[in-house]
Protein backbone atom coordinates (compact mmCIF):
# COMPACT_ATOMS: atom_id res chain seq x y z
CA UNK A 1 0.00 0.00 0.00
CA UNK A 2 0.91 3.78 -0.55
CA UNK A 3 2.49 5.62 2.07
CA UNK A 4 0.38 8.29 3.81
CA UNK A 5 2.48 11.61 4.76
CA UNK A 6 0.41 14.11 6.76
CA UNK A 7 1.75 17.36 7.32
CA UNK A 8 0.06 18.78 10.61
CA UNK A 9 -0.02 22.17 12.35
CA UNK A 10 -0.66 23.00 16.36
CA UNK A 11 -1.26 26.06 17.66
CA UNK A 12 -3.65 25.81 20.38
CA UNK A 13 -1.86 27.66 22.90
CA UNK A 14 1.99 28.32 23.80
CA UNK A 15 3.35 26.22 20.86
CA UNK A 16 3.89 26.66 17.44
CA UNK A 17 4.84 23.42 15.58
CA UNK A 18 4.97 21.67 12.46
CA UNK A 19 5.69 17.73 11.50
CA UNK A 20 5.34 15.32 8.91
CA UNK A 21 3.69 11.54 9.94
CA UNK A 22 4.07 8.83 8.01
CA UNK A 23 1.00 6.17 7.98
CA UNK A 24 -0.37 8.29 11.79
CA UNK A 25 2.64 6.44 13.16
CA UNK A 26 6.55 7.48 12.59
CA UNK A 27 7.59 10.64 13.05
CA UNK A 28 9.34 11.83 9.85
CA UNK A 29 10.30 15.05 11.35
CA UNK A 30 8.61 17.57 13.87
CA UNK A 31 9.84 21.71 15.01
CA UNK A 32 8.44 22.83 18.43
CA UNK A 33 8.77 26.13 18.75
CA UNK A 34 7.71 27.22 22.48
CA UNK A 35 7.02 30.24 24.48
CA UNK A 36 6.91 29.19 28.05
CA UNK A 37 9.87 31.84 28.32
CA UNK A 38 7.63 34.55 27.38
CA UNK A 39 4.83 33.76 29.42
CA UNK A 40 6.41 33.11 32.72
CA UNK A 41 6.61 36.47 33.66
CA UNK A 42 3.12 36.81 33.28
CA UNK A 43 2.33 33.53 35.55
CA UNK A 44 0.28 32.55 32.39
CA UNK A 45 -0.41 32.66 29.12
CA UNK A 46 -1.25 35.88 27.74
CA UNK A 47 -3.25 35.20 24.80
CA UNK A 48 -2.69 38.35 22.89
CA UNK A 49 1.28 37.76 23.09
CA UNK A 50 0.66 34.14 22.09
CA UNK A 51 -0.78 35.14 19.06
CA UNK A 52 1.40 37.28 18.47
CA UNK A 53 4.14 34.93 18.42
CA UNK A 54 2.55 32.10 16.60
CA UNK A 55 2.39 34.82 13.61
CA UNK A 56 6.12 35.67 13.95
CA UNK A 57 7.04 31.83 13.99
CA UNK A 58 4.42 29.64 11.97
CA UNK A 59 6.38 29.99 8.32
CA UNK A 60 10.00 29.62 10.09
CA UNK A 61 8.85 26.75 12.16
CA UNK A 62 7.10 24.95 8.98
CA UNK A 63 9.99 26.14 6.55
CA UNK A 64 12.38 24.17 9.23
CA UNK A 65 10.06 21.25 9.86
CA UNK A 66 9.97 20.76 5.51
CA UNK A 67 14.22 20.77 5.69
CA UNK A 68 14.30 18.52 8.47
CA UNK A 69 12.06 16.32 6.45
CA UNK A 70 14.14 16.70 2.99
CA UNK A 71 10.77 17.15 1.59
CA UNK A 72 8.41 19.55 -0.48
CA UNK A 73 4.40 20.45 0.66
CA UNK A 74 3.83 18.78 -2.56
CA UNK A 75 4.72 15.48 -1.24
CA UNK A 76 2.86 15.21 1.54
CA UNK A 77 -0.99 13.82 1.42
CA UNK A 78 -3.47 16.09 3.21
CA UNK A 79 -3.10 19.25 5.53
CA UNK A 80 -3.92 18.32 9.15
CA UNK A 81 -4.41 21.12 11.81
CA UNK A 82 -5.51 21.75 15.41
CA UNK A 83 -9.04 23.94 14.56
CA UNK A 84 -10.09 23.74 18.33
CA UNK A 85 -10.16 24.07 21.87
CA UNK A 86 -7.54 26.60 22.76
CA UNK A 87 -6.81 30.02 22.71
CA UNK A 88 -9.08 31.56 19.57
CA UNK A 89 -6.09 34.01 18.67
CA UNK A 90 -3.75 31.01 18.65
CA UNK A 91 -5.91 28.71 16.84
CA UNK A 92 -6.41 31.66 13.81
CA UNK A 93 -3.22 31.70 12.96
CA UNK A 94 -2.83 27.72 12.45
CA UNK A 95 -5.86 27.15 10.81
CA UNK A 96 -4.76 30.16 8.32
CA UNK A 97 -1.70 28.39 7.51
CA UNK A 98 -3.65 25.28 7.13
CA UNK A 99 -6.03 27.10 4.67
CA UNK A 100 -3.55 28.78 2.75
CA UNK A 101 -1.05 25.28 1.81
CA UNK A 102 -4.38 23.72 1.37
CA UNK A 103 -5.34 26.57 -1.37
CA UNK A 104 -2.17 26.49 -2.88
CA UNK A 105 -0.95 22.79 -3.61
CA UNK A 106 -3.89 21.27 -3.71
CA UNK A 107 -4.39 19.09 -0.66
CA UNK A 108 -7.08 17.86 1.41
CA UNK A 109 -7.42 19.93 4.62
CA UNK A 110 -7.93 17.63 7.62
CA UNK A 111 -9.79 19.47 11.01
CA UNK A 112 -8.33 17.56 14.24
CA UNK A 113 -9.90 18.31 17.58
CA UNK A 114 -6.65 18.80 20.02
CA UNK A 115 -7.69 16.23 22.52
CA UNK A 116 -8.07 13.69 19.79
CA UNK A 117 -4.10 14.55 18.61
CA UNK A 118 -3.34 14.18 22.33
CA UNK A 119 -4.87 10.75 22.37
CA UNK A 120 -3.12 9.32 19.17
CA UNK A 121 0.41 10.45 20.55
CA UNK A 122 -0.01 7.02 21.47
CA UNK A 123 -0.28 6.10 18.42
CA UNK A 124 3.27 7.31 17.89
CA UNK A 125 4.55 4.52 20.52
CA UNK A 126 2.31 1.38 19.47
CA UNK A 127 -0.45 0.09 17.14
CA UNK A 128 -3.77 1.24 19.74
CA UNK A 129 -6.00 -1.88 20.54
CA UNK A 130 -9.99 -1.67 20.46
CA UNK A 131 -11.73 -0.88 22.58
CA UNK A 132 -9.85 1.49 25.13
CA UNK A 133 -10.25 3.76 27.21
CA UNK A 134 -8.40 7.02 26.78
CA UNK A 135 -7.34 8.73 30.25
CA UNK A 136 -7.15 12.31 28.94
CA UNK A 137 -5.09 14.49 31.41
CA UNK A 138 -4.05 18.28 30.13
CA UNK A 139 -4.42 21.71 30.94
CA UNK A 140 -7.97 21.98 29.75
CA UNK A 141 -9.08 18.77 29.70
CA UNK A 142 -10.04 15.87 32.05
CA UNK A 143 -11.90 13.52 30.55
CA UNK A 144 -12.47 9.80 30.32
CA UNK A 145 -12.94 8.06 26.75
CA UNK A 146 -14.16 5.43 25.18
CA UNK A 147 -13.25 4.33 21.81
CA UNK A 148 -14.73 1.24 20.36
CA UNK A 149 -12.65 1.63 16.96
CA UNK A 150 -10.39 4.25 14.79
CA UNK A 151 -11.64 8.22 15.16
CA UNK A 152 -14.73 7.06 17.38
CA UNK A 153 -15.08 8.96 20.79
CA UNK A 154 -17.71 8.43 23.71
CA UNK A 155 -16.89 10.61 26.24
CA UNK A 156 -18.07 8.58 29.39
CA UNK A 157 -17.15 11.33 32.23
CA UNK A 158 -15.26 14.24 32.41
CA UNK A 159 -14.39 17.51 34.69
CA UNK A 160 -17.42 19.68 36.31
CA UNK A 161 -14.84 21.95 37.00
CA UNK A 162 -11.16 22.73 36.67
CA UNK A 163 -9.07 20.54 34.39
CA UNK A 164 -6.28 19.06 36.28
CA UNK A 165 -3.34 20.73 34.86
CA UNK A 166 -4.88 23.97 35.11
CA UNK A 167 -5.31 22.99 38.88
CA UNK A 168 -1.61 22.14 39.20
CA UNK A 169 -0.67 25.02 38.01
CA UNK A 170 -2.80 27.28 40.28
CA UNK A 171 -1.64 25.19 43.12
CA UNK A 172 2.17 26.15 41.91
CA UNK A 173 1.31 29.60 41.83
CA UNK A 174 0.27 29.55 45.64
CA UNK A 175 3.58 28.41 46.86
CA UNK A 176 5.19 30.76 44.44
CA UNK A 177 6.64 28.54 41.65
CA UNK A 178 6.64 29.91 38.04
CA UNK A 179 4.11 28.53 34.71
CA UNK A 180 3.76 26.13 34.14
CA UNK A 181 3.90 24.82 37.89
CA UNK A 182 2.61 21.07 37.04
CA UNK A 183 5.92 19.73 36.42
CA UNK A 184 7.57 21.61 39.30
CA UNK A 185 5.02 20.69 41.06
CA UNK A 186 5.45 16.75 40.51
CA UNK A 187 9.63 17.43 41.23
CA UNK A 188 8.67 18.89 44.43
CA UNK A 189 6.22 15.93 45.59
CA UNK A 190 8.96 13.16 45.00
CA UNK A 191 10.84 14.85 47.42
CA UNK A 192 7.47 16.12 50.44
CA UNK A 193 5.69 13.90 52.56
CA UNK A 194 1.80 13.37 53.05
CA UNK A 195 1.41 15.55 55.91
CA UNK A 196 -1.44 18.20 54.95
CA UNK A 197 -4.60 16.25 55.45
CA UNK A 198 -6.70 17.83 51.76
CA UNK A 199 -9.96 16.22 50.84
CA UNK A 200 -10.33 13.69 47.81
CA UNK A 201 -13.00 15.46 45.67
CA UNK A 202 -16.03 14.04 43.99
CA UNK A 203 -16.29 10.44 45.69
CA UNK A 204 -19.60 9.35 43.82
CA UNK A 205 -20.35 6.60 41.42
CA UNK A 206 -20.26 8.75 37.81
CA UNK A 207 -17.11 9.05 35.77
CA UNK A 208 -16.70 12.72 36.39
CA UNK A 209 -14.35 14.90 38.43
CA UNK A 210 -14.01 17.46 40.33
CA UNK A 211 -10.61 19.82 41.11
CA UNK A 212 -12.11 23.32 42.27
CA UNK A 213 -12.80 22.39 45.82
CA UNK A 214 -9.37 20.51 45.75
CA UNK A 215 -7.72 23.95 44.42
CA UNK A 216 -9.17 25.90 47.41
CA UNK A 217 -8.34 23.70 50.06
CA UNK A 218 -4.93 24.49 49.27
CA UNK A 219 -5.62 28.13 48.80
CA UNK A 220 -7.17 28.08 52.44
CA UNK A 221 -4.73 26.07 53.89
CA UNK A 222 -1.57 27.91 52.70
CA UNK A 223 -3.52 31.34 54.11
CA UNK A 224 -3.99 29.94 56.86
CA UNK A 225 -0.95 28.88 57.77
CA UNK A 226 0.21 32.03 56.83
CA UNK A 227 -2.60 33.81 59.00
CA UNK A 228 -0.95 31.60 62.29
CA UNK A 229 2.58 32.63 61.29
CA UNK A 230 3.37 29.03 60.12
CA UNK A 231 5.70 28.71 57.28
CA UNK A 232 4.40 26.17 54.29
CA UNK A 233 6.44 23.24 53.60
CA UNK A 234 6.35 23.29 49.57
CA UNK A 235 7.12 20.00 49.28
CA UNK A 236 5.23 18.51 51.84
CA UNK A 237 2.00 20.72 50.27
CA UNK A 238 3.32 19.17 46.91
CA UNK A 239 3.16 15.68 48.21
CA UNK A 240 0.01 15.89 49.69
CA UNK A 241 -1.70 17.56 46.91
CA UNK A 242 -0.10 15.39 44.18
CA UNK A 243 -1.55 12.09 46.17
CA UNK A 244 -4.67 13.20 46.46
CA UNK A 245 -4.97 14.39 42.45
CA UNK A 246 -4.14 10.87 41.56
CA UNK A 247 -5.84 9.25 44.00
CA UNK A 248 -9.43 11.51 42.17
CA UNK A 249 -7.89 9.96 38.85
CA UNK A 250 -7.23 6.54 39.68
CA UNK A 251 -10.36 6.17 41.60
CA UNK A 252 -12.07 6.94 38.46
CA UNK A 253 -10.52 5.15 36.00
CA UNK A 254 -10.48 1.91 38.20
CA UNK A 255 -14.34 2.12 38.51
CA UNK A 256 -14.43 2.53 34.63
CA UNK A 257 -12.23 -0.12 33.63
CA UNK A 258 -13.96 -2.82 36.32
CA UNK A 259 -17.49 -1.36 35.18
CA UNK A 260 -16.77 -1.82 31.31
CA UNK A 261 -13.96 -4.68 31.29
CA UNK A 262 -11.63 -2.49 29.92
CA UNK A 263 -7.78 -4.27 28.37
CA UNK A 264 -6.64 -1.56 26.58
CA UNK A 265 -5.83 1.95 28.47
CA UNK A 266 -3.95 5.09 27.25
CA UNK A 267 -2.86 8.42 28.71
CA UNK A 268 -3.02 11.35 27.07
CA UNK A 269 -2.39 14.69 27.65
CA UNK A 270 0.43 17.43 29.10
CA UNK A 271 -0.36 15.60 32.61
CA UNK A 272 0.63 12.08 31.06
CA UNK A 273 4.54 13.08 32.04
CA UNK A 274 3.26 13.71 35.73
CA UNK A 275 5.71 10.83 37.30
CA UNK A 276 3.00 9.97 40.40
CA UNK A 277 0.26 9.63 37.96
CA UNK A 278 2.48 7.18 35.85
CA UNK A 279 3.69 5.47 38.62
CA UNK A 280 -0.06 4.82 39.70
CA UNK A 281 -1.51 3.63 36.43
CA UNK A 282 1.60 1.25 35.99
CA UNK A 283 0.44 -0.18 39.65
CA UNK A 284 -3.31 -0.30 38.46
CA UNK A 285 -2.66 -2.33 34.82
CA UNK A 286 -0.95 -4.88 37.24
CA UNK A 287 -3.64 -5.00 39.57
CA UNK A 288 -6.64 -5.01 36.97
CA UNK A 289 -4.14 -6.72 34.49
CA UNK A 290 -5.04 -4.03 31.67
CA UNK A 291 -2.47 -3.04 28.54
CA UNK A 292 -1.71 0.30 29.37
CA UNK A 293 0.45 3.13 27.23
CA UNK A 294 1.74 6.20 28.18
CA UNK A 295 3.29 8.19 25.56
CA UNK A 296 6.99 9.25 26.04
CA UNK A 297 7.39 13.19 28.10
CA UNK A 298 8.23 14.52 24.47
CA UNK A 299 4.90 13.32 23.24
CA UNK A 300 2.55 14.22 26.27
CA UNK A 301 3.02 18.80 25.76
CA UNK A 302 1.35 20.51 23.03
CA UNK A 303 2.88 19.33 19.69
CA UNK A 304 2.17 18.89 15.78
CA UNK A 305 3.33 14.96 15.55
CA UNK A 306 0.37 14.29 17.77
CA UNK A 307 -2.07 16.38 15.62
CA UNK A 308 -0.14 14.75 12.45
CA UNK A 309 -0.89 11.55 13.29
CA UNK A 310 -4.25 12.00 14.30
CA UNK A 311 -4.90 13.62 11.08
CA UNK A 312 -3.95 10.61 9.29
CA UNK A 313 -7.04 8.40 11.11
CA UNK A 314 -9.06 11.81 10.58
CA UNK A 315 -8.38 11.34 6.72
CA UNK A 316 -8.99 7.67 6.89
CA UNK A 317 -12.20 8.34 8.41
CA UNK A 318 -12.98 10.61 5.32
CA UNK A 319 -13.14 13.80 7.49
CA UNK A 320 -12.61 16.75 5.21
CA UNK A 321 -12.85 20.30 5.70
CA UNK A 322 -13.01 22.91 3.32
CA UNK A 323 -12.15 26.96 3.34
CA UNK A 324 -15.19 27.76 5.24
CA UNK A 325 -13.53 25.97 8.44
CA UNK A 326 -13.22 27.82 11.75
CA UNK A 327 -11.45 28.31 15.02
CA UNK A 328 -13.52 27.10 18.00
CA UNK A 329 -12.27 27.92 21.04
CA UNK A 330 -14.47 25.10 22.84
CA UNK A 331 -15.47 22.23 21.10
CA UNK A 332 -16.72 18.25 21.87
CA UNK A 333 -14.60 15.68 20.86
CA UNK A 334 -16.65 13.74 18.60
O1 LIG B 1 -1.82 19.04 27.27
P1 LIG B 1 -1.28 20.35 27.63
O2 LIG B 1 -0.12 20.89 26.86
O3 LIG B 1 -2.40 21.43 27.67
C1 LIG B 1 -3.66 21.30 27.09
O4 LIG B 1 -3.78 20.78 25.96
O5 LIG B 1 -4.60 21.76 27.78
O6 LIG B 1 -0.85 20.27 29.13
C2 LIG B 1 -0.28 21.31 29.83
C3 LIG B 1 -0.57 21.07 31.29
C4 LIG B 1 -0.13 22.22 32.17
O7 LIG B 1 -1.19 22.50 33.07
C5 LIG B 1 1.08 21.65 32.91
O8 LIG B 1 1.28 22.21 34.17
C6 LIG B 1 0.71 20.19 32.99
O9 LIG B 1 0.14 19.90 31.74
N1 LIG B 1 1.86 19.32 33.23
C7 LIG B 1 2.02 18.62 34.36
C8 LIG B 1 3.25 17.93 34.23
N2 LIG B 1 3.80 18.25 33.01
C9 LIG B 1 2.91 19.10 32.41
N3 LIG B 1 1.25 18.50 35.45
C10 LIG B 1 1.69 17.70 36.42
N4 LIG B 1 2.85 17.03 36.37
C11 LIG B 1 3.66 17.11 35.31
N5 LIG B 1 4.81 16.42 35.27
ZN1 LIG C 1 -2.59 20.01 24.84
Amino acid sequence: MKDTYILGIESSCDETSVSIVKNGTEEIATVISSQIDIHKDFGGVVPEIASREHVKNVTMVLEECMEKANMKIEDVDAIALTYGPGLIGSLLIGLETAKTLSFVYNKPLIPVHHIAGHIYANSLVKKLEFPLLAVVVSGGHTELIEMEKHYSFKKLGGTLDDAIGECYDKVARVIGLEYPGGPKIDKMATIGKKTYNLPVPLKDDSYNFSFSGLKSAVINLAHNEKQRGEEIRNEDLAASFQSVAVEAIITKVKKAIIDKNIKNVIVAGGVAANNGLRNAMSELSKELNFDLSIPPMKYCTDNATMIAAAGYYAYLDGRRADMTLNSKSQDELK
